[in-house]
């Protein structure tokens, strides 16, 4: 389990660990990385000018060698110079199954919330008003929800970097008590020359840093936002939409591998996640152009999908739910024989 959380001290200052353990058991420490970023590591406007806000110190502990679904307890912690403690509350969570397990496990995923005011105050950009819907019904819920996936468009923090601030307290009842997996969205990763896939300006010159250091992912790079997790009996692919994914490129490989080492006897539930849709939409966008999803996705992906059996492949991007049925190729084909992928849009989070 990783547990991430941000302060204002910097590594000269005080050393930051999580104190941790199995519920009346003797707790051990886990000392935690320290990483922050610059106005000059951020690609361009607003983020490096009126949008810019010192992201303060961001921390990292990994609390390693745990037993499947046993409940754990944990607390931040700062050691200063002179020796004393500043501690957070204590939080606790419920370690995750181990690959393979064959137990109750409850997957809660979506794309596109963002944050809102709760007292109700207009804000600069201010379209997420029913993200409040999303995250108040996901924190009453918490105890029948085992992990979370917010797959893409995350803070809508635009390159007003205080936003991102604001986005990771209203969640922070979630992200403190279960796994909260994210992907790599327009709003978070786009903006022109600066390597993204496309060439928008919607990440406001954030072009991913302030993501990519705030939420930890099992990525080879951290701007390479891809990656693969187990669960239980769930594969996860993870793909980064705002990186080139068509054939011949590093994450066309990496979506292969991943999709091709699962063993299907003990994981038999594959999923695919990206953040726009590569598979199949109704969204308006798509439809101006007479098409159905990104360019190209189908065109490269599909067939990976069909050789490796995809069960479920779900988007954001497009704020609303869709379901298809197994498709291939544009057509429905029989259940339950692995010859096509439900695709499922669930950008409805609250943007
Ligand atoms: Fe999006």
């Amino acid at each position: 389990m990783t547990v991430t959380w941000t302060s204002g001290y910097g590594i000269s200052e005080a050393h930051p660990f999580v104190e941790w353990g199995m519920k009346g058991s003797h707790p051990v420490h886990a000392p935690a990385d320290t990483v922050t970023f610059g106005r000059e590591s951020l690609c361009g406007e607003p983020a490096r000018s009126v949008g810019w806000r010192d992201p303060g110190f961001i921390h990292t502990a990994f609390l390693k060698n745990l037993s499947p679904e046993k409940e754990y307890y944990y607390k931040i912690g700062h050691t200063l110079h002179d020796g004393k403690v500043v501690w957070g509350k204590p939080k606790s969570f419920r370690a995750p199954p181990y690959p393979g397990q064959k137990s109750l496990q409850r997957v809660v995923i979506f794309g596109d919330m963002g944050k809102d005011e709760r007292d109700g105050s207009n804000e600069y950009q201010n379209y997420q008003p029913a993200s409040l819907n999303t995250t108040d019904a996901l924190i009453r819920d918490l105890d029948n929800t085992d992990i979370v996936f917010h797959i893409g468009d995350i803070s809508y923090a635009n390159g007003y970097l205080s936003q991102w601030d604001q986005f990771t307290q209203q969640v922070e009842p979630i992200t403190s008590r279960v796994p909260y997996m994210i992907a790599s969205g327009n709003h978070e990763r786009d903006f022109p020359n600066s390597g993204s896939l496309y060439n928008g300006t919607d990440s406001g010159g954030e072009c991913g840093v302030p993501a990519e250091t705030m939420y930890y992912a099992p990525t080879e790079k951290r701007d390479n936002f891809w990656y693969s997790m187990d669960y239980g009996m769930f594969r996860f692919c993870v793909a980064d939409s705002e990186h080139d994914w068509r054939e011949g490129t590093e994450q066309y490989r990496f979506l292969d591998r991943c999709l091709g080492t699962v063993d299907r006897a003990k994981q038999p539930w594959l999923v695919f996640i990206a953040h726009r849709v590569l598979g199949y939409s109704s969204g308006f966008f798509y439809g101006f152009d007479g098409a159905f999803a990104e360019p190209m996705a189908r065109q490269s992906l599909e067939g990976l999908w069909r050789r490796h059996r995809v069960d479920v492949a779900f988007y954001g991007h497009v704020h609303q739910y869709e379901r298809t049925c197994p498709v291939y190729e544009e057509r429905c084909v029989p259940d339950g024989h692995g010859q096509g992928t439900v695709h499922v849009v669930v950008g409805g989070g609250g943007s």
